[in-house]
């Protein structure tokens, strides 16, 4: 078969970049290992840019994100209980929208209507130098898509950067020794904006998907298992992490989902070789303390969508050949921020006490000074 986009990857990426082309009249197939139901259960990340927000109402899929999206004013911070509110409409006339990757995920297979291969095995790009193609097998039969571009949206573990040689990749890399641990709960959110706690006993994030639905995270080792972890002491660790009025307001139940997640900041440079090109968890990581892990993914597929329908529809090669260089300026301001949020909440032993003094001295910084508030209001709202 022929496309002229062959997309690897059905996550937020992948589906956002078909629904984009399938709107200029691209012809594109995605390609996806996975089920339907698999992706969709899949629990991530819960905050929407403006930027994001804006793309959701060019892909036409926006209407149930306005409907049931929750705007948020700003958000608080807390240092050993010690809180801090930023208010990001006041002080950069910006807002954010809590809405679930699940969510943004659903609606955009609601309402993309082009092919899309779920189950597929053994997917691969070739010879994306000249004449690229992608194989799979499915039920046992192999397949071939020949296509003008291949876009690798295949997250973090995906097939399309392996396939670079690795003389022709920059990597960019920090592991944390830690990972956040994660559960959802059907209760109310414990308050009605996200708090970023910092504490001795490590960093808490209290965030929400809806008003009766609530996702809360604490920052564990790496080593750490999730069958370790009780509700119960989840329950008490995170009230440990919180300033006291924060924790007596907690409203606890059983989890409806609990997982780890490893901290780890990524980035792979360039973003284009040859046909093939990069886009979202394929090329970058950040750690999740700044929401910008789905941001980001989306704003590299906006980018790219129009360059591809530039090369496609308007037979013009400039957007292609800037799309490298113009996405990781954004990609590197992102992860600039999201290590400057996580140094400045979580526990690092190794850093011992002069780095906590430090953290105490940023956090009274921020407090102080409403130039520093502006300038995280305009980073966490991805307004740079
Ligand atoms: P993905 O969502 O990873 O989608 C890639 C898709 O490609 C998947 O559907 C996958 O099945 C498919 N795929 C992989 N390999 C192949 C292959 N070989 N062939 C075909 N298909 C393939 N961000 C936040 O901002 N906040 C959070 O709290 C947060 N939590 C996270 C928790 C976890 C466990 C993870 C992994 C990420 C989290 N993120 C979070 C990051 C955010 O979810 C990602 O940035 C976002 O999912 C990126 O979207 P994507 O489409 O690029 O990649
Ligand atoms: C969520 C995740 C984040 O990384 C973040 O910074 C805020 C919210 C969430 O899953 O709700």
């Amino acid at each position: 078969m022929r496309h002229q986009v062959a997309i690897i990857g059905a996550g937020p990426a992948g589906l956002m970049l078909g629904r984009l082309l399938e709107q200029a009249g691209v012809d594109a197939v995605i390609v996806e290992r996975r089920s339907p139901e698999y992706v969709l259960g899949r629990i991530r990340a819960g905050v929407l840019e403006p930027g994001s927000v804006a793309l959701m109402d060019r892909a036409g899929a926006a209407a149930r994100m306005h409907r049931e999206g929750l705007m948020h004013d700003g958000c608080e911070l807390s240092f050993d209980g010690d809180r801090l509110r930023l208010d990001f409409k006041a002080l950069i006339d910006q807002r954010v929208m809590v809405y679930g990757q699940t969510e943004v995920t659903r609606d955009l297979m609601d309402i993309h209507t082009g092919p899309v291969i779920y189950d597929a095995e053994d997917v691969t790009p070739h010879d994306f130098d000249a004449r690229p193609f992608v194989t799979y097998r499915k039920d046992g039969t192999e397949h071939r898509i020949d296509c003008d571009f291949i876009a690798g949206c295949d997250g973090f573990h995906g097939i399309s950067r392996a396939s670079v040689p690795a003389s022709a990749l920059r990597i960019f890399e920090r592991v944390y020794p830690f990972g956040w641990l994660g559960v959802l709960v059907d209760q109310p959110p414990v308050a009605d904006e996200l708090i970023y706690a910092h504490h001795e006993r490590g960093f808490a994030l209290c965030s929400q998907r809806s008003a009766s639905r609530s996702r809360y995270y604490v920052q564990v080792p790496a080593s750490e298992r999730v069958a370790d972890w009780s509700d119960t002491r989840f329950w008490d660790e995170l009230r440990a992490r919180l300033n006291p009025d924060t924790a007596e307001a907690l409203r606890t139940g059983p989890s409806i989902e609990k997982s780890i997640a490893p901290l780890r900041s990524f980035v792979a440079e360039p973003l284009r070789f040859g046909r093939l090109f990069l886009a979202g968890d394929a090329a970058h990581i950040v750690p999740p303390t700044g929401a910008k892990g789905l941001n980001l993914a989306l704003s590299d597929v906006g980018m790219l969508a129009d360059a591809l329908i530039e090369a496609l529809i308007d037979r013009s090669d400039a957007g292609i050949d800037a799309y490298s260089t113009h996405v990781l300026g954004r990609i590197w301001k992102a992860e600039r921020f999201s290590w400057w949020m996580t140094s400045l909440l979580h526990t690092f032993p190794e850093t011992g006490a002069f780095g906590r003094r430090i953290q105490r001295a940023e956090f009274d910084y921020l407090a102080g000074s409403r130039y520093a508030q502006q300038s995280l209001a305009e980073n966490y709202t991805g307004t740079f």
